[in-house]
């Protein structure tokens, strides 16, 4: 395939994605992420982002950003062992770790680079060892960025083996953990996301700490969703699921509930964390996370350690919301997570759906096959802290009137 041809097969794939309903358009908004937001020159209530806690525009953590700038500039402009890194970034590191539990934590350009960082970098190490195999066992369910990190690292270490297990099923991992005994692996990960995002589920955290004790397992688990969101006083997952101090790794993101712009972390024991910083090839080879967000990141920290409000604020609202919408006849996966998904079926209801509730004022997106299995097409609703109870009743009220002219209730 010469260029020209290349180009041309480029298009028409783009032409299928359009043709198949799965070409991913993106809507310009005229405004800053909140609660509510503008397009198309008109103010909708925002229900697809991760903006869980409304830190995305908080004064306070805008100001710690534009403090940031004046103070420690606009960027490192290169990786931080060589060109210096800045005290901010040990802090955030500091702060990081000390609210997830864990002893230190490194940060990455984001939690994608953090996830497949993790993983290559402790198996594609021979550690002196001649002949060896690493498996890796992990959910479903779970995010792209570790499905990548586990491809990376059979890609590096062709002998490491992958084993899936089915959603948050812990005898299936059982059986597995059963079953490999005697295999003599060198490492073996159990990997989770402690939530899971196009659902809302949480991963079975206390079992699985308790299998990976008794297997001699590393248990690994993706906070992004649940970091600020979940546990009395956002510790995530695993303050929600009582195993706070007892996961021995725990990944994340900030550019979600902490504040929503970028960056991610991984945390966990001292030898660990030294090790990824001087064998994480993004950390190694990719510009660091820049000054405002550092800063804004730690004020985000901050917010939600000094001020509970927040963090409550968003437990009653989706308290509020998943029991209004149940209320109107809709039927949503049941869990005690933000994400709300709302079932529909089909795909193309979805899509109208989605469609006609934004001239009712609610900026929802749905997702359908391949994202979900085959006629388990949903919207899927995110609450915030930044939800005032009135927007949360606007949209009630608009789902009520579309699901009832689309004959969905
Ligand atoms: C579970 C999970 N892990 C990792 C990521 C990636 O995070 P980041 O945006 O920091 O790369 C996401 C974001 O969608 C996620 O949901």
């Amino acid at each position: 395939m010469n260029p020209n041809e290349l180009y041309s097969t480029l298009s028409r794939e783009l032409e299928g994605f359009k043709e198949a309903k799965t070409f991913k358009y993106e809507t310009p908004l005229e405004s800053e992420q909140g609660g509510d937001v503008m397009v198309n020159g008109h103010e909708v209530v925002m229900l697809a982002s991760n903006n869980y806690l409304g830190l995305a525009n908080h004064p306070k953590v805008k100001e710690a950003a534009r403090k940031a700038l004046d103070r420690w500039g606009y960027g490192l402009a290169s990786v931080r062992f060589l060109c210096g890194t800045e005290p901010i970034h040990f802090e955030l590191e500091r702060r990081i770790a000390r609210f997830v539990g864990c002893e230190a934590a490194i940060l990455h350009s984001s939690c994608f680079a953090a996830n497949e960082a993790f993983f290559s970098a402790l198996i594609a190490n021979d550690f002196g060892q001649a002949d060896y195999q690493d498996v890796i066992y992990s959910d479903q369910l779970n995010h792209a960025s570790i499905i990548d990190g586990v491809r990376l690292c059979r890609a590096i270490a062709k002998q490491t083996v992958s084993r899936l297990y089915r959603n948050g099923d812990v005898n299936h991992l059982r059986e597995m953990l059963e079953e490999d005994r005697a295999k003599n692996y060198r490492i073996k990960i159990i990997a989770t996301d402690g939530v899971f995002s196009m659902e809302g589920l949480l991963a079975p955290l206390a079992e699985l700490v308790e299998l990976a004790r008794e297997h001699n397992a590393l248990l690994f688990v993706d906070e992004s969703h649940a970091t600020g969101a979940l546990g009395k006083t956002g510790r995530g997952t695993i303050e929600e699921l009582g195993v706070y101090g007892k996961v021995d790794v725990v990944t994340g993101t900030f550019g979600k509930a902490l504040g929503g712009a970028s960056g991610g972390f991984i945390a966990g024991r001292e030898p660990l964390i030294e090790f990824l910083r001087q064998k994480s090839r993004p950390y190694t080879f990719s510009n660091t996370v820049p000054p405002s967000v550092v800063m804004g990141s730690i004020e985000a920290i901050d917010l939600i350690e000094n001020d509970p409000s927040i963090v409550n604020g968003l437990r009653e609202n989706t308290e509020y919301f998943r029991r209004e919408i149940v209320r109107l006849g809709f039927k949503i996966i049941e869990s005690r997570h933000p994400i709300v998904p709302i079932m529909l079926g089909e795909a193309a209801l979805a899509q109208d759906m989605s469609r006609e509730l934004l001239p009712e004022g609610v900026y929802i997106k749905g997702l359908w096959y391949p994202v979900v299995p085959k006629g388990e097409a949903r919207l899927r609703a995110q609450i915030s802290a930044a939800h005032t109870r009135d927007d949360l009743d606007r949209t009630l009220a608009a789902f009520d009137r579309v699901g009832k002219r689309l004959g969905v209730i």
